[in-house]
């Protein structure tokens, strides 16, 4: 048996939860479109992703929406989030 070798680590997003918060983001992001105010964050880069999520909480970028969405985001649903939009598909 090698369940042994399975360890989780803490760090890396859980593309599952983080499917689970997205739903919260797709009521906006999901709806975007190419001529929209609201860009596309399907398929960006895991860590722009985290990046971008933290800056937002930290208020260092200036959309409100975001700041309180962020704002309310821990760590482990920032990587959770940004390891799931990462691999995800735009909704049609
Ligand atoms: C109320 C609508 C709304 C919701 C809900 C929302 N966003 Fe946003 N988001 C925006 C808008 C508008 C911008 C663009 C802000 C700007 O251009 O200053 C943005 C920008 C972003 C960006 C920056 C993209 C880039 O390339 O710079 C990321 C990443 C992002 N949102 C992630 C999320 C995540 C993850 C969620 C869910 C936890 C979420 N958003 C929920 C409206 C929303």
């Amino acid at each position: 048996m090698i369940f042994g070798l399975m360890a989780f680590s803490a760090q890396a997003g859980d593309v599952e939860y983080g499917r689970h918060l997205s739903s919260e983001c797709a009521a906006c992001h999901g709806a975007a479109k190419s001529d929209s105010a609201i860009p596309n964050i399907y398929g960006l880069g895991e860590a722009h992703l985290a990046d971008v999520l933290k800056a937002y909480r930290a208020k260092a970028l200036p959309n409100e929406a975001m700041q309180n969405i962020a704002g309310r985001l821990r760590d482990d649903d920032i990587a959770a989030l940004a390891a799931y939009f990462a691999t995800a598909k735009k909704p049609k």
